[in-house]
């Protein structure tokens, strides 16, 4: 019957698509959705061999705004200027990735990164000028003066290469200096193959570094009102807004990224930090920084997008507070280190003795958490990690200087 043979052939055909769909579906979306023939010979060979073997490279890159927008494998892993050139299955390809890579199509990006402490100036905090070629140096010093130009940092000896290389190279990376003469590594927070705005707005991926007792700004943020909202309402936000049309309806709570880096409702990106930050928090006394007043302007702009300016101007004025006060009790400490020095009762290399260590920890951990606390709303920190360690350690430290006067014969004062 006509009908009967109708039916089964649009059974047949139903069946043919379907699994035509399930066959499909086991190849990557680069092998099935290829725009053009340059497209395919890039992305499509290298997704061929490399979906087989290391899946989550393809699939991640796959879900990123590269792949939407037809930049192919082959545009970062090409070899850029002055890198290493490796054959690799009929293709030349770079045995590193840098920023050597990006800067083809971020260029500006690149120059503003450079500008920032995530460059050179967080290399040179472990390994010195050393670290760095003579025009790095030069360059980063115009940047980041006294901050480059600096002698390698005691626990690169003391401590040795192992914990260098396992242990501060992983968070000073972001500004290391590569083989082909560039300077950091992008994908500390854009991941390799994500390349996401969405997982660098994320606290914790800042907090890969940015934790633990000498700069706790994760666990600040985490305690704070802002962070307690974010985790909240993380799945109300909308992280992966594109970053020139982010507005404070995609980010109603702000993340590290908000308030450092984002250009919320209008305001301009930055990959500077320091474009926004008014003092030298991490300096064991605080200056201000050369600029200072567009710094706090530009930050309270930001802050202004939620918040009133009698609020901002409140928190900033206590938080300065705190730094005045801060510097007060470290130079206290200096000048009982420096006295112990001069007098003859504290001698030999810097982190021989006790004494060094507790003084380190005092500015180091207990000061630098107390200022960072009051600007960024973790009472906890100016509190129990902050004044409160600053109190009982002065007394400690007194204590020692008058047992190490004691035992040279200078009696206590
Ligand atoms: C014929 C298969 C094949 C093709 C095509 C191919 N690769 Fe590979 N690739 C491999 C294999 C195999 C390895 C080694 C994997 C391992 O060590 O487990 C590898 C390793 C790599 C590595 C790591 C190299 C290293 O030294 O650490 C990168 C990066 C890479 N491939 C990128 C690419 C890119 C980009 C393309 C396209 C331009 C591509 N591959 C094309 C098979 C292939
Ligand atoms: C946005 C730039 C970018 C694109 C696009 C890109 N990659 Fe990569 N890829 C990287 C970076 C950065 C690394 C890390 C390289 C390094 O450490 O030197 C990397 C590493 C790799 C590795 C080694 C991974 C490992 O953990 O050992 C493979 C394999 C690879 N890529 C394959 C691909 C393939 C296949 C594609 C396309 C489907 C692709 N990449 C697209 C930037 C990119
Ligand atoms: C061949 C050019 C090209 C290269 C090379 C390239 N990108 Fe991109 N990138 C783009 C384009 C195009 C976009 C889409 C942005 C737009 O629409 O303007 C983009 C967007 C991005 C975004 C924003 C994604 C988003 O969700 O909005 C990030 C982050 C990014 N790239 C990082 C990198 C990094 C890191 C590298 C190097 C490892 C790199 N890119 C290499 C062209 C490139
Ligand atoms: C867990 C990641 C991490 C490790 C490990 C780490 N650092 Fe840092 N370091 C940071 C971060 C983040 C800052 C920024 C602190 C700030 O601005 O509040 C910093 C700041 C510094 C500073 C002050 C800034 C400057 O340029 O003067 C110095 C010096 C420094 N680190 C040296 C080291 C040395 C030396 C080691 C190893 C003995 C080390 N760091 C290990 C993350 C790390
Ligand atoms: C310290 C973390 C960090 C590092 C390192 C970093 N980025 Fe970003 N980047 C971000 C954040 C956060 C955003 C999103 C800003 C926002 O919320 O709008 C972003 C945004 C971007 C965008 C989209 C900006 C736009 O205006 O469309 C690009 C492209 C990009 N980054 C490329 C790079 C390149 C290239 C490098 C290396 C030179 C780099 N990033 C290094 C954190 C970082
Ligand atoms: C891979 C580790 C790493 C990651 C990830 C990282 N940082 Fe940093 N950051 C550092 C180091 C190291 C320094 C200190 C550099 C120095 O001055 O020696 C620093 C310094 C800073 C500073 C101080 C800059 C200045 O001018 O003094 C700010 C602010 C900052 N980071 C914010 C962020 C934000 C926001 C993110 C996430 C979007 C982030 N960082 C991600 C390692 C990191
Ligand atoms: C609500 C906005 C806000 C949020 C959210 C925020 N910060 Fe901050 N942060 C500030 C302000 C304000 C300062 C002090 C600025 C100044 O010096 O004028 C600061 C200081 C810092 C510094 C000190 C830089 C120095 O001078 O040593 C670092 C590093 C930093 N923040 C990193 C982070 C990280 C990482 C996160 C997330 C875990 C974060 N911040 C979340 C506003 C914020
Ligand atoms: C993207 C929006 C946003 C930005 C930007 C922002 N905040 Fe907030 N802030 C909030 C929200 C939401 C709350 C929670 C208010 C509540 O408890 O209902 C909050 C709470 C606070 C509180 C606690 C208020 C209280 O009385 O408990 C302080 C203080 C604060 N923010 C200061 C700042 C400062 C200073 C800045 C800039 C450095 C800033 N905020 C940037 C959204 C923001």
């Amino acid at each position: 019957m006509q009908f009967r043979s109708v039916f089964i052939a649009i059974v047949i055909g139903f069946a043919l698509i379907i699994g035509a769909f399930f066959i499909n579906r086991q190849r990557p979306n680069i092998e099935t959705n290829q725009p053009n023939e340059a497209f395919v010979r890039a992305s499509g060979k290298c997704a061929e061999c490399h979906y087989r073997q290391q899946y989550s490279v393809v699939h991640e890159y796959e879900m990123s705004e590269h792949a939407r927008k037809g930049v192919n494998c082959l545009d970062c892993h090409q070899p850029a200027e002055h890198q290493e050139r490796v054959d690799h299955h009929g293709f030349v390809i770079a045995r590193h990735i840098t920023p050597g890579n990006c800067r083809a199509c971020h260029s500006a990006i690149y120059g503003e990164f450079l500008r920032s402490r995530h460059a050179s100036a967080a290399w040179a905090a472990i390994y010195g000028a050393k670290g760095l070629s003579a025009e790095q140096v030069a360059d980063g010093e115009k940047y980041n003066p006294g901050y480059v130009n600096r002698p390698p940092h005691p626990f690169t000896t003391l401590e040795g290469g192992s914990a260098m290389v396992s242990g501060c190279d992983q968070c000073h990376s972001v500004g290391r200096p590569n083989d082909d003469g560039t300077i950091g590594n992008c994908t500390a927070c854009h991941t390799r193959h994500t390349s996401s705005v969405a997982i660098a707005r994320l606290p914790e991926t800042c907090g890969q570094c940015h934790l633990g007792p000498d700069h706790s700004q994760l666990e600040i943020y985490t305690e704070s009102r802002h962070g307690l909202l974010f985790n909240a309402q993380r799945g109300l936000l909308n992280l992966a807004a594109s970053p020139r049309q982010l507005t404070t309806r995609d980010m109603f709570v702000p993340t590290c990224a908000t308030c450092h880096m984002s250009g919320i409702n209008g305001l301009k990106v930055t990959h500077n930090p320091g474009e926004r930050l008014s003092y030298w928090l991490a300096d064991a006394v605080s200056k201000k920084r050369p600029n200072y007043a567009e710094a706090q302007a530009s930050m309270k702009q930001v802050c202004n997008q939620c918040h009133t300016m009698p609020l901002i101007d409140r928190v900033y004025s206590q938080a300065e507070k705190v730094v005045e006060t801060t510097n007060e009790k470290v130079l206290a400490a200096q000048n009982l280190m420096n006295g112990l020095r001069q007098d003859g009762s504290l001698t030999g290399k810097p982190f021989t003795q006790p004494i060094d260590f507790l003084y380190f920890d005092y500015w180091h951990y207990d000061g630098r958490t107390a200022k960072h606390g009051a600007f960024m709303g973790g009472a906890d920190f100016v509190q129990w990690h902050g004044n409160y360690p600053l109190l009982a350690k002065m007394v400690e430290l007194q204590a020692m200087a008058a047992e190490l006067r004691g035992k040279h014969g200078r009696g206590a004062h």
